[in-house]
């Protein structure tokens, strides 16, 4: 994260911010879980099983069932993790936790009757999303409910040892020793952490788990796919060849990895980045030409690597002064919070569309919608 220059420009913040995301057809509820994985040892901590955090983002199918609930974006060691960068930056050290997601409260009694039952059980694809090396899952919760907000069960992923700082239900807090050097490792991590992951909500979802009882909606497990900002792009793209229950991925704006680099995949991918991401890393063309499915290289006109996190959304909603986002701009870009929300949650949404309907030029449509957004490559014919 690299907020510069913004000393003493904050003046007056509210207490509160309620950060919006794109609205869609559905109001979004969301649950957090802790997920063990008995089988494996943490390969980055040999003295515990491999125990990952997730949100989950569900679309409500009836939102007149909704009361609104307000929490906060990041809980405290999260939110002054980032705050000492933000600090560093001359930024007041606990403007993450001011942040707050506004999302709809559903009693278990009304989920239940969200989530229907025979014929009218609604059920929807599931997204899994990793965050950027480091990044905590909380930094892209606006993301996952834009994209929630379409139709979509997303569920954005903290990775132990590789996430910065993760707090779990429990209490417990589990940090980074540091990643130096370690990110192909990592993306190696992050892809059987996924797989893992939708094994075991697989397995809750058949079972009579508190998680899926609470839910509104059920979960489509015959249209899954994965995504991911920078290294869980990476990690996303890993995944896809070892784990063919993955329709497809998208890659934002991340360097690529080997084994994938090399060896490439048949199902779809979306690599959506900024505008000259291609021509300052080379992974980009070098993965092109070992893909095999349809795919996509599309670019995002006025972004930076950050602009695909929350963090254009978090700025927009303090309404800094015009001085202080020209500031801003520098690093996240001029695409706008708001604006990339929309991009990208229409984008995701057209790609996931073109997957499950084998109509990949269908993407183009979505395309389309955005002036902002060009394809540098593309091969959209039938899946
Ligand atoms: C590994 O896990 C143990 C038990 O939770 C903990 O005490 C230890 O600090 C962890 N190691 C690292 C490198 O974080
Ligand atoms: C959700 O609604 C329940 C029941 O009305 C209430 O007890 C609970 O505090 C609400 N949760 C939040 C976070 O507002
Ligand atoms: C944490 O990282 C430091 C520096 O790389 C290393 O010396 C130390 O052994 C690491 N600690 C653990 C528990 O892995
Ligand atoms: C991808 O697009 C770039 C820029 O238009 C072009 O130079 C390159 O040849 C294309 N690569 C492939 C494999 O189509």
């Amino acid at each position: 994260m690299h907020f510069t220059l913004l000393t003493g420009l904050l003046l007056g913040i509210a207490q509160a911010v309620v950060v919006p995301n794109h609205p869609g057809p559905f109001s979004v509820t969301m649950r957090v879980k802790a997920l063990t994985d008995h089988s494996r040892t943490d390969p980055l901590n040999n003295s515990v099983k491999r125990q990952v955090l997730v949100s989950v983002f569900s679309p409500v199918p009836d939102s007149t069932k909704c009361s609104t609930e307000v929490i906060p974006y990041m809980p405290p060691a999260t939110a002054a993790s980032y705050g000492a960068l933000a600090q560093s930056a001359g930024l007041p050290a606990d403007i993450f936790s001011s942040f707050q997601l506004e999302l709809c409260n559903l009693s278990n009694a009304q989920a239940r009757r969200c989530r229907g039952g025979g014929k009218t059980t609604h059920r929807f694809p599931l997204v899994l999303f990793s965050p950027g090396l480091a990044e905590s899952r909380l930094l892209y919760s606006v993301t996952a409910k834009s994209i929630a907000a379409q139709g979509y069960i997303v569920v954005t992923i903290d990775h132990p040892y590789d996430t910065e700082v993760i707090e779990f239900p429990d209490g417990s807090v589990v940090r980074s020793n540091g990643t130096d050097g370690m990110e192909q490792q990592l993306t190696e991590i992050r892809a059987a952490d996924m797989s893992f992951i939708l094994s075991r909500l697989r397995h809750l979802s058949s079972s009579d788990n508190p998680l899926f009882r609470t839910l509104p909606a059920k979960v489509d497990f015959t249209h899954v796919l994965a995504m991911g900002h920078s290294l869980g792009g990476a990690a996303a793209a890993q995944v896809l060849p070892l784990d063919k229950r993955f329709l497809g991925g998208i890659d934002m704006d991340g360097r690529l990895f080997n084994p994938v680099l090399t060896s490439g995949m048949r199902q779809p991918f979306l690599m959506l980045g900024r505008e000259r991401h291609a021509e300052e890393d080379a992974t980009w063309d070098s993965f092109w030409k070992v893909l095999r499915g349809p795919e996509g290289m599309v670019g995002v006109a006025g972004t930076t690597h950050a602009s695909f996190t929350d963090l254009p959304a978090l700025v927009q909603a303090l309404g800094l002064p015009a001085e202080a986002q020209s500031r801003v701009e520098q690093v996240l870009g001029t695409a706008g919070g708001s604006r990339m929300q929309e991009i990208v949650a229409g984008v995701c949404a057209g790609f996931f569309r073109s997957v499950f309907e084998g109509e990949f030029w269908k993407l183009l449509e979505a395309i389309k919608e955005f002036s902002e957004v060009s394809v540098r490559n593309g091969s959209f014919g039938g899946v």
